[in-house]
C-alpha cells in the first residue's frame, strides 16, 4: 500500500506492505530516533507528534497517518542548533543513554504547546507513558522546566515561532 504524508515538513510518499506500523515505517524512512523499545505501546520510546500530538508510533499503522502531518525528534533541530529542549535536557543531565531521549522529547513538545508554564507535576503527568530506565527523571523533568522558562524569556513557541504567531 501506499502512504503519503508530510514527515518533519517534507511531503513522503512511501510504499509498504498492509500491517506496517507507523513506527517500522518512520524508521524504514530512515526516522531512527523513533526507538523500537517494547513495540507494545508501553515505554514511549517510539513517540512522535501527529498532527501536533504525541503518539506511540508502535500502536498505530503507517496507513493513519496518509495526508496527515508526523513530527520526529529529527524535526527538532535546525541548521542553527539544538532545539531549546534538546539543549536544556541536555544540559540538565537528563540523558544517559538517550534511549528514551527522542521519545521523551517529543511528549515535551507536546506538553509544551498545550501547557506553556508547566508545574513539575504537570510535566511529570505529561512524561507518564515515557519510561527511563537511567536518569530516574528528575534531571529530565528539570530540563523541560529550563526550556520552557527559556521558551517563555525568548517568546519563542516550541516551533521556533513567536508566541502567538498561532
Ligand atoms: S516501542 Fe512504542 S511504546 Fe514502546
Ligand atoms: S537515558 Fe537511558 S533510558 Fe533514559
Amino acid at each position: 500500500m501506499r502512504v503519503s504524508f508530510t514527515l518533519n515538513g517534507t511531503v513522503t510518499q512511501a510504499e509498504v506492505p498492509p500491517g506496517t506500523t507507523l513506527m517500522e515505517l518512520l524508521r524504514g524512512l530512515g526516522a531512527v530516533s523513533v526507538k523500537d523499545g517494547c513495540a507494545r505501546g508501553d515505554c514511549g520510546s517510539c513517540a512522535v507528534l501527529l498532527d501536533g500530538r504525541a503518539v506511540t508510533a508502535c500502536l498505530l499503522f503507517a496507513g493513519q497517518v496518509e495526508g496527515r502531518q508526523v513530527r520526529t525528534a529529527e524535526g527538532l533541530a535546525d541548521e542553527v542548533g539544538l532545539h531549546p529542549l534538546q539543549q536544556a535536557v541536555l544540559d540538565a543531565g537528563g540523558v544517559q543513554c538517550g534511549f528514551c531521549t527522542p521519545g521523551i522529547l517529543m511528549a515535551a513538545v507536546d506538553l509544551l504547546d498545550r501547557i506553556p508554564d508547566p508545574t513539575e507535576a504537570q510535566i511529570r503527568e505529561g512524561l507518564a507513558g515515557n519510561l527511563c530506565r537511567c536518569t530516574g527523571y528528575v534531571k529530565i523533568v528539570d530540563g523541560i522546566r529550563d526550556a520552557a522558562a527559556m521558551l517563555a524569556a525568548t517568546g519563542r513557541t516550541t516551533d521556533g515561532e513567536e508566541a502567538g504567531d498561532g
